[in-house]
């Protein structure tokens, strides 16, 4: 708990790149501290910067819809940031270098907050996780192993905003996650769309 506050404190107060510069806010993340699922999104965009919360915007938006038709809150068992916690000028996508630099902060979030399942929002997300053999478009939905856990790249919501066609590949990717939370976390979650595929042989 203390450490978490240090942490934040720290982040809040960082200017290690650039992009300190020109940000209004430093997004910390949000969320539950002891949420089982950690939410990986790209950097924050006009709405976020101004606000001081990830996902505030119109990504945000359908994100929170997504997320509540699998059963899942901000506050209860998800925790959700970016692979940079200041936005970008006009929403370019981070640099490498910025990228690199703002990583130990997220590394530290996922070592204090030992999330047990890693969604990774789109091609950025994946990129400074995984690495960069791996594509959104050819391998979303799959399970992979990031910082010693699951994780599960997934399309971005801005990509489903433009590309609306995505959408029910995106849905397919969620009843994964919904069964791997019910998997390893809790087998009672209880989804509004989605009957989970529960192990019965326990
Ligand atoms: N897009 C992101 O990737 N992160 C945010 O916080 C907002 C929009
Ligand atoms: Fe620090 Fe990350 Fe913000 Fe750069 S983006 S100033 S590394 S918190």
């Amino acid at each position: 708990m203390q450490e978490f506050e240090e942490l934040k404190n720290a982040i809040l107060h960082c200017t290690k790149c650039e992009l300190a510069k020109t940000r209004q806010h430093v997004i910390f993340g949000e969320g539950n501290m002891k949420a089982h699922v950690l939410i990986i999104g790209e950097a924050p965009g006009r709405d976020e910067d101004i606000q001081g919360r990830p996902f505030v915007g119109l990504s945000g938006q359908l994100l929170d819809k997504i997320l509540a038709a699998c059963g899942f809150s901000r506050n209860q068992q998800l925790f959700i940031n970016n692979i940079v916690k200041c936005r970008p000028p006009g929403n370019r996508t981070p640099s490498p270098a910025e990228a690199s630099v703002c990583m130990p902060w997220l590394l530290k979030q996922i070592d204090l907050i030992d999330p047990k399942i890693l969604i990774l929002l789109g091609a950025t997300a994946l990129k400074y996780m995984a690495g960069s053999d791996y594509k959104i478009t050819r391998d979303h939905g799959k399970w992979i192993n990031v910082q010693n856990r699951p994780a599960i790249p997934v399309y971005h919501p801005a990509a489903l905003l433009r590309n609306p066609s995505l959408k029910r590949d995106a849905w397919e990717d969620c009843k994964r996650i919904i069964d791997k939370y019910c998997e390893i976390v809790d087998p009672e979650h209880y989804s509004p769309h989605y009957k989970p595929r529960r192990n019965t042989q326990l």
